[in-house]
This record gives structure tokens, C-alpha cells and sequence, in this order.
């Protein structure tokens, strides 16, 4: 670089990208950046692949509620990578090829994972991890010029990475205990040991790449449909409250369904437990349909924990009601995957008609809680969206509207809640715990229950007509 060439008036050169001294090195060629590319490709589709599938039979509520955010943030990952790898002289692209045998090795060993520790561990302090450090590796090397989209993407994607990472660090201080570490590190060694013999996750280190044999994968993967809960769910079979028919009774004031709107909120977790088995069950649909499936599912993810903070913000302990499993449950293991999104999407038609999320809003307002008035607003707001991607994705697939909520209500009608078997089995007494919920949320606010709201006792054994479309979570 000549010394005399400088910017007007010693401007910020290049758009403030970066030095004419850096702006002039070699970088990576064109190939040698989209075989990175891909690489990152495949690890961040891998990676959504595998928080997807553990979120159904992960039991405690905190990982199936990161466990969707990181599955969506990898979505995000892999969509922004594709965009630029399609931008960049690939047709066709090619996307779908497994770069290396060793790297397909790398994350079915994480995929099967005996327990939830060894999984973390592996997902949070070592493929996470090593997927950041590949891609800072990339803007170490790049022209920074010449290869902005792909910086500007990688830079994105590192921020989201370390904000799983940062999640991983704590979630692995707290629940894997030292001797379990101990445990696993030969197989966490061996994991190091495929990344090698890939020659990096990026493929730019040297390797002798002989193949080496499987540990946890031998055993060919399956994906567990049955949704599980953690201990703060003692009753996960009960349906002695429907909170639907709560809400739609005119005789009640909008304070006490503020409460009960809360319950329906933090009780969708229940929809990322049956849409991660869609998105699971569903193989060859468009890499769109995967991104906007997974959104969707991070949005119910994200509705749940906006009833945890309106339990937490009204001071009432939410292990009072009883957060049931049993649609999730009874989907995932009675309808084919098309089935399930059939019903969520005859449900979600349900919610934008005059009962559904302008409903909730109203009570939110109406009920003088502005916590719930602002999370109304945006679930009718996400509701909206999920609406838009039920036609994109499933609508697309029937011959027409009629046709497609139709064939959802047959398949929600044909849905078995085995309610009185499970009261046999000693599953649950279907106790109703709305009286204790409530009289809780009035001791804390200090005021007398309204007598009428407490001996409130509607049981999903009764749902009225016109809440059929809206009995369940959306
Ligand atoms: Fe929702
Ligand atoms: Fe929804």
C-alpha cells in the first residue's frame, strides 16, 4: 500500500469498514469461503435438529424453555448462511450434502447423549463453542471487503451463539455434578477426537481422516414423543379446570380471568412439546418451512414464560394450578404429524375470530393489570403470524379453506382425552385447584375472594360448542 494515498480529509475510508492495509490482504477465495460456509451450515442445522428433538421429553421447564429459543436462534443461523451461500456462484447448492463423514459422526454422538448432563456439556462447552470459534476464524481470514455479507451474517450469528453459550455455562454449573463430568469425559475426549479427524469444524486443519467408530450413535436414534415434566408439574393428567369457559362467562369480572388468562399462558408450553414433534416427524419440506415452524414454536415457548411472569409479578406461586401435558400428550401420540398440524391450525382459525386474542386483549385492558394487557397485545400480535405461516405451510397442502379447517376438526373430534382411564390408573383425581389458586392471588393483593369466582367448577368434561375451537393452547 503507498503512503500517499489517504481518504478525503482523512475520512473513515471503505464505508468505516476496515483499513486499506486490511481491505488489501489475500483473504479466502470464493470456494475456499462457501466450503466454510457450508460447514457452518450443516453444524447450525444439526444443532437446531438436536434442541428441536429434546424439547418434547426434556422435563425440566427452564431447558425446554431455552432449549426452543437456541432451536430458533440456530434456525435464524442457518437461514441468514443460506441466503449467502446462495448468493455466492453455488447453484446448485448443494446444501443437503453431509461435508464430512467425521462431522455427521461429531453431532449424532451429541443427538444421543445418555442424559441431559452429558448433552448439555457436549451442546454448550463444546459444539457452541467450537462452532463461534470457527466462524471468528472466518473473519480472521476473510477479506473484510471483499467478503462483507458473509462477515456481517458471521458476526450476527456469533452474537446469538454466545448468548447460547453464555445460558450453557450456568445451566452446566447448576446441574452437572463434578463426578459426572469425571464420567463423561472419555466420551466428551472422543468428540474432540471426530473434530479432529474432520479436520475442524471449519475443515481447514490437516487430518489423516480415517474413520473412527461410533460410541452413543451405534444405536440408531429415535425421537421420544411423550411430553415430560419436572416436579413443579405434580399433576400433569389434570383436567378438573376449563379455562376457557371461565373466561367467555359473562358473569365474572375481568380481575380474576386476568389470573386465569395467566394459567392458559404459562400452560402453552404444552404447544412446542407438539410442534417440536412436527418439525421432527416431518422430513424433505423446505428450509422455510423448518425456520417458520420454529419460530412459531419459540413463540409458544416465549407465551408460557409470560404467565410465569405474571404469576411471579402477582406474587402467586405457580405450582398452585395444575399445568397439564394432556394435548400435547394426546396429539403426539395419536395423530401423524399432518394431523397434529391440522388441529393446531383449526385451533389457531378459532383464536382470530371475535372470541379469540382480541378477547384477551380486552379483558387484559379491562382488568386493570397492565402486565397482561402488554402480553395480550403481543400474543394477539404472534397470533397473527402463526396464523400467516398455518396457510403458508399446511393450508398450501389442502385443496381449499373449508376443506382445511374441516379436516382439522375431524382430526381435533377423533382426538381421544382419555379422562376417566386416567382417574383409574391413579394418574390424577382431576382435584380442582382454582379455589386454592385464586384465594392465593386475593390473600396477596389483600382483598376478600368473590364468592361466585371461588366455587367456580368447570371441567374440560364439559366444553361447550362454541368454544370447541379454542379449548387448548395457541
Ligand atoms: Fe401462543
Ligand atoms: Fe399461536
Amino acid at each position: 500500500m503507498t503512503q500517499s494515498y489517504s481518504s478525503y480529509r482523512n475520512l473513515p475510508p471503505l464505508g468505516g469498514i476496515c483499513s486499506f492495509e486490511e481491505a488489501a490482504k489475500k483473504g479466502l477465495t470464493v470456494k475456499e469461503c462457501v466450503a466454510r460456509l457450508k460447514r457452518f451450515h450443516y453444524a447450525g442445522k444439526r444443532l437446531h435438529g438436536i434442541f428441536t428433538a429434546q424439547i418434547t421429553s426434556e422435563p425440566i421447564y427452564e431447558l425446554k424453555s431455552a432449549f426452543s429459543l437456541h432451536a430458533y436462534l440456530c434456525a435464524e443461523i442457518v437461514t441468514s448462511l443460506r441466503d449467502r451461500i446462495s448468493e455466492m456462484r453455488e447453484p446448485p447448492l448443494g446444501l443437503d450434502k453431509i461435508p464430512d463423514p467425521h462431522l455427521e459422526i461429531y453431532f449424532d454422538e451429541i443427538r444421543s447423549a445418555p442424559t441431559t448432563e452429558e448433552r448439555l456439556t457436549a451442546l454448550y462447552q463444546k459444539a457452541i463453542p467450537e462452532l463461534s470459534r470457527a466462524m471468528a476464524r472466518h473473519l480472521e481470514d476473510t477479506n473484510p471487503l471483499a467478503d462483507y455479507p458473509s462477515t456481517r451474517a458471521l458476526k450476527f450469528a456469533r452474537q446469538d451463539l454466545l448468548q447460547m453459550e453464555n445460558f450453557g455455562r450456568e445451566a452446566v454449573a447448576s446441574l452437572v455434578a463434578e463426578d459426572c463430568r469425571s464420567r463423561a469425559e472419555p466420551w466428551l475426549d472422543r468428540l474432540d477426537e471426530y473434530l479432529q479427524a474432520a479436520g475442524g469444524l471449519d475443515g481447514i486443519s490437516p487430518t489423516e481422516n480415517t474413520l473412527k467408530e461410533r460410541c452413543h450413535s451405534r444405536k440408531p436414534w429415535r425421537y421420544d414423543p411423550r411430553p415430560r415434566r419436572d416436579s413443579r408439574f405434580p399433576d400433569p393428567y389434570n383436567m378438573a379446570v376449563n379455562a376457557e369457559a371461565f373466561l367467555y362467562d359473562d358473569s365474572f369480572s375481568a380481575e380474576p380471568k386476568t389470573l386465569m388468562m395467566f394459567f392458559k399462558r404459562l400452560r402453552e408450553i404444552d404447544v412446542p412439546e407438539m410442534m417440536a414433534s412436527i418439525i421432527v416427524e416431518t422430513p424433505d419440506r423446505s428450509w422455510l418451512y423448518y425456520r417458520d415452524m420454529t419460530r412459531q414454536l419459540w413463540d409458544e415457548a416465549r407465551h408460557a414464560m409470560m404467565g410465569e411472569v405474571g404469576f411471579a409479578q402477582l406474587g402467586v406461586d405457580w405450582r398452585h394450578a395444575m399445568v397439564n401435558f394432556t394435548w400435547s400428550l394426546a396429539l403426539n401420540t395419536q395423530l401423524t404429524p399432518l394431523e397434529r398440524h391440522a388441529v393446531l391450525y383449526f385451533i389457531e382459525q378459532g383464536l382470530m375470530a371475535k372470541t379469540g386474542k382480541r378477547f384477551e386483549w380486552e379483558v387484559a385492558q379491562a382488568s386493570g393489570n397492565p402486565l397482561s394487557a402488554l402480553f395480550q397485545d403481543y400474543d394477539w400480535a404472534d397470533e397473527v403470524l402463526h396464523a400467516r405461516i398455518g396457510r403458508d405451510w399446511y393450508l398450501s397442502q389442502m385443496t381449499d379453506p373449508q376443506q382445511a379447517v374441516a379436516y382439522g376438526d375431524r382430526c381435533w373430534s377423533k382426538v381421544l382425552m382419555d379422562w376417566e382411564r386416567w382417574q383409574k390408573d391413579g394418574l390424577t383425581e382431576h382435584r380442582n385447584w382454582w379455589p386454592d389458586l385464586y384465594r392465593e392471588a386475593c390473600r396477596r393483593r389483600q382483598v376478600e375472594p368473590d364468592e361466585a369466582v371461588l366455587n367456580y367448577r368447570v371441567s374440560y368434561r364439559e366444553v361447550r360448542a362454541d368454544l370447541k375451537t379454542i379449548s387448548a393452547s395457541g
